[in-house]
């Protein structure tokens, strides 16, 4: 079996972060026979100096092709200037776009030794395990008829539409059912159906889906304001979360945040399944971006990248065991008090890049 992955380390802290992952996979290699093949390409701002333009179509093409693509941060100050068409976050679009990765999956995961870091009392998020799903290729960001226009009386209207069709919301509910299976069983669905139109479409479609195909999930509806209320007074009641563009780019932001810092945050963003092969397209990749605060200076927090590996052995290779290995490598580097400096208490002396992804790679050794 193949298993090709494409890295794409982008700019900023993303090569940073991206060269103690590389460790993990070797690591992979060397004790678990994993077979890994990488290969290495550019995407961003980087890409934009060799090629000009953020993704090369040879780039895209490799991206198509292999088993997973593994991508850093794009972005930073060099290019803020540069014409939309080709700024650093249009390689990333092209890739989500033309690879149709419709659903992304945001966990919102506390690790124990982080608990006292988030903003909500730690016995509210200790333990904390959630996935958000969120659709990522439909809803309000892409409906048309959309723009601004001039009205006759000198104001202007600006109009977006939220659209989503029968197909588009199957195809995102089963990948949260789907996931549900291989967690607590449990999906909430959230729309505003008492005020949209196509979140009372939303609802059924995701009730259709569940009633025809996957009976034995138990689903419930939620309004998302009301989610995004429930999130902060008790979020451990959620396991899988499933929700459109909109709701689900704040409610998954919003989630993210219970747990702490941005550095500690992976994300996976899957397309559809192969008929012949059963294999979705897959992309994983840190959430935060290429912090050029920061970048160049070997700080920064590597986790949400090695985190986002852990993602990919799970959903792109069905290795859940070694998934829950690396996990429990970072989770036991954390209990070990290793801190970067953006997860560091006032008074512990932060590491390095290098030295949290060495102390991951121990880790893994020690455990395995
Ligand atoms: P950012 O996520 O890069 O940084 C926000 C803050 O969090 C900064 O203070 C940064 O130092 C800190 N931070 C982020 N990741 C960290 C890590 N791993 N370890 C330690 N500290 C970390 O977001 P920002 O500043 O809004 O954007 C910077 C650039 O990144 C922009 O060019 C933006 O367009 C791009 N960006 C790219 C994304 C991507 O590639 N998916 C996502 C978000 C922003
Ligand atoms: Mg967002």
């Amino acid at each position: 079996m193949s298993r090709t992955l494409l890295i794409l380390p982008g700019d900023g802290i993303g090569p940073e972060a991206m060269a103690e992952t590389v460790k993990v996979i070797d690591w992979f290699n060397a004790n678990r026979a994993t077979g890994f093949e990488i290969e290495e390409d550019l995407v961003g701002g980087c890409a934009y100096d060799v090629h000009g333009k953020p993704l090369a179509d040879a780039t895209m093409d490799r991206a198509q092709q292999v088993d997973a693509v593994l991508l850093g941060a794009v972005g930073g100050p060099k290019w803020d200037n540069l014409d939309f068409s080709v700024k650093p976050e249009r390689g990333l679009l092209r890739l989500r776009k033309e690879m149709d990765l419709f659903a992304n999956l945001r966990p919102a995961i506390c690790f124990p030794a982080l608990a006292d870091a988030s903003s909500l009392k730690k016995e509210l998020v200790e333990g904390l395990d959630l996935m958000i799903i969120r659709e990522l290729t439909g809803g309000v960001y892409f409906g048309e008829p959309r723009g601004i226009t001039q009205m006759n009386d000198g104001t202007r209207r600006g109009v977006n539409t939220q659209v989503y069709t029968t197909e588009e919301i199957r195809r995102v509910a089963r990948v949260a059912f789907d996931l549900a299976r291989k967690r607590s069983n449990r999906v909430l669905s959230s729309e505003k159906a008492n005020v949209m139109e196509s979140g009372i479409l939303w609802r059924e479609e995701v009730q259709w889906v569940h009633d025809n195909e996957f009976p034995d999930v138990e689903l419930s509806h939620m309004y998302a304001d009301a989610v995004a209320m429930q999130l902060v007074r008790r979020p451990k009641q959620f396991d899988v979360i499933v929700t459109d563009n909109l709701f689900g780019d704040i409610l998954s932001d919003e989630a993210s945040m219970l747990s702490g810092s941005l550095g500690m945050l992976p994300s996976a963003s899957l397309g559809a399944a192969d008929p012949a092969t059963g294999k979705r397209k897959a992309l994983y990749e840190p959430v935060h971006g290429s912090a050029p605060d920061i970048a160049g200076q070997g700080i920064a927090n590597p986790l949400a990248c090695i985190l986002s590996f852990a993602m990919c052995l799970r959903y792109s290779f069905d290795m859940g065991a070694d998934a829950d290995l690396l996990e429990a490598a970072v989770s036991k580097v954390l209990d070990d008090g290793v801190r970067t400096g953006d997860i560091a208490e006032p008074g512990v002396a932060p590491v390095g890049t290098k030295e949290m992804g060495d102390a991951v790679v121990a880790a893994l050794g020690a455990l395995a």
